[in-house]
């Protein structure tokens, strides 16, 4: 459920109507709502109660310091890939204990500066980043808190880019190699040894791959606690996938993971942790758009939008369908048109949806993409210069606009033309 609901035939963010963001901010732009965030946070939570948890939000889903203080502020840990995330996660507020560290590429850099703002573990995920992180430790006269990520050889169904605990894929280390890896760390001066982190994939729609991944790492923490390990952390990573259509998905509810990761591993004493990042974010925000023209082509009509695959690019990246509906709500049995929709981009890929039935809309109407809070803002660019896609946030009837849009004076002043040129 979100609070994104036709009032008066009007499309709302909570108590705000769309348009009046829309004349204030321009399109396109992107709007969060703080209920939805607040009750998908939640969910997990009592999921997982009274088992010891932290729910740790996955950044790289939408990384706005306003949502992450949100969410800090209801007591949520942080899921970081990065240096910049890091940041991101203390300027909302974030305790560094609060704060997990994954990625498969960590460099030295980015490990001291989690070690010196404080960090609640490092998720390791090869020998040479276990080995650079002891010396830096080590540098620093620390101890860094570590679990190893342990790829289960897992197929998650998902689609290929977005799955990550298959043994071909570059993530964690083979779970069969875990012990001897455990056993290094163990002899290595700046680390220690606080859990297992798995990881397997995204937008995952059953529960049999994660209960096949959690059944062999509740059999690793036996073998590690029978090696003298102190494994007292479970991190279960992020993954439980959305419904993107209105209609005839369901994919399993937090409750039925929860009761799931209760009956796997709940009798090992252990904290959990997980990484939800879409779950909490998808489908708390919407992308809002102006119809710019409707082209009728050979055969076929152009929806040509404001918003471009820069904005949104899961559909030219992973296919991925979002909802497209009208801000203006069409009157039940209107008709509906067939359309191409795309946006202004200067190629075929900035194509979001194929004959799609829309109702009829016009130039300087407004529509919104459903669904597109998680993985839509983060991976925008400004490709064809077009200025980076803004972001609001809606509470009740107030709203903020939590990242600007550029103008394009300052786009253009972060070029700089050498001298000698
Ligand atoms: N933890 C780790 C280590 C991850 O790699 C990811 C996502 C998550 C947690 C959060 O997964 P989630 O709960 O959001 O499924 N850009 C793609 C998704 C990439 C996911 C990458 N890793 C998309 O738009 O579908």
């Amino acid at each position: 459920m979100d609070h994104f609901l036709y009032r008066n035939g009007i499309l709302h963010a909570e108590d705000v109507a769309i348009p009046e963001i829309a004349a204030q901010v321009g399109t396109p732009f992107y709007v969060y709502s703080a209920a939805t965030l607040t009750r998908h946070y939640r969910l997990f939570t009592e999921a997982l109660s009274p088992m010891p948890h932290l729910v740790c939000f996955a950044i790289k889903s939408l990384s706005n310091i306003a949502v992450l203080k949100l969410l800090g502020d209801l007591g949520a840990g942080m899921d970081v890939v990065s240096g910049g995330e890091y940041l991101r996660a203390k300027a909302a507020g974030v305790p560094g204990d609060r704060i997990v560290f994954s990625g498969v590429g960590k460099t030295r850099d980015e490990m001291r500066l989690a070690l010196e703002g404080g960090i609640r573990q490092f998720n390791l995920e090869s020998e040479p980043e276990m080995r650079a992180l002891s010396e830096v430790a080590t540098a620093l006269g620390v101890v860094a808190p570590v679990t190893v990520r342990v790829n289960p050889d897992v197929d998650a169904k998902t689609h290929a880019k977005i799955a990550t605990g298959k043994s071909e894929n570059k993530f964690g280390i083979p779970i069969a190699r875990a012990r001897e890896v455990y056993a290094e760390i163990a002899r290595l001066p700046g680390l220690r040894v606080v859990g297992i982190d798995v990881h397997i994939g995204s937008q995952l729609t059953e529960l049999a791959p994660f209960e096949a991944a959690f059944a062999k790492v509740r059999e690793l923490t036996l073998a590690l606690r029978g090696d003298g390990h102190d494994i007292r952390r479970l991190d279960l990573g992020g993954g439980l996938g959305i419904p993107y259509t209105r209609s005839n998905e369901a994919p399993p509810l937090p409750t039925d993971y929860g009761a799931m990761i209760k009956r796997t591993l709940g009798d090992l004493g252990c904290e959990i942790e997980i990484e939800p990042g879409r779950l909490i974010s998808g489908n708390s925000g919407v992308l809002v758009a102006g119809v710019i023209y409707v082209k009728n082509g050979e055969g076929r009509d152009f929806l040509i939008l404001d918003a471009a695959m820069n904005d949104l690019v899961r559909p030219s990246m992973y296919d991925a369908h979002h909802d497209i509906v009208p801000v203006a709500e069409a009157a039940p049995g209107s008709p509906t048109q067939a359309f191409d929709v795309v946006g202004p981009v200067c190629e075929t890929g900035d194509t979001f949806a194929k004959a799609r039935d829309l109702p009829l809309v016009a130039a300087g109407d407004l529509v919104a993409f459903r669904s597109a809070g998680a993985y839509g803002a983060v991976m925008a660019s400004e490709y064809n210069s077009r200025p980076l896609v803004p972001e609001v946030l809606v509470r009740g009837d107030q709203f903020a606009v939590i990242r600007a849009r550029p103008s394009f004076d300052e786009m253009l002043k972060r070029d700089s033309i050498p001298e000698w040129l």
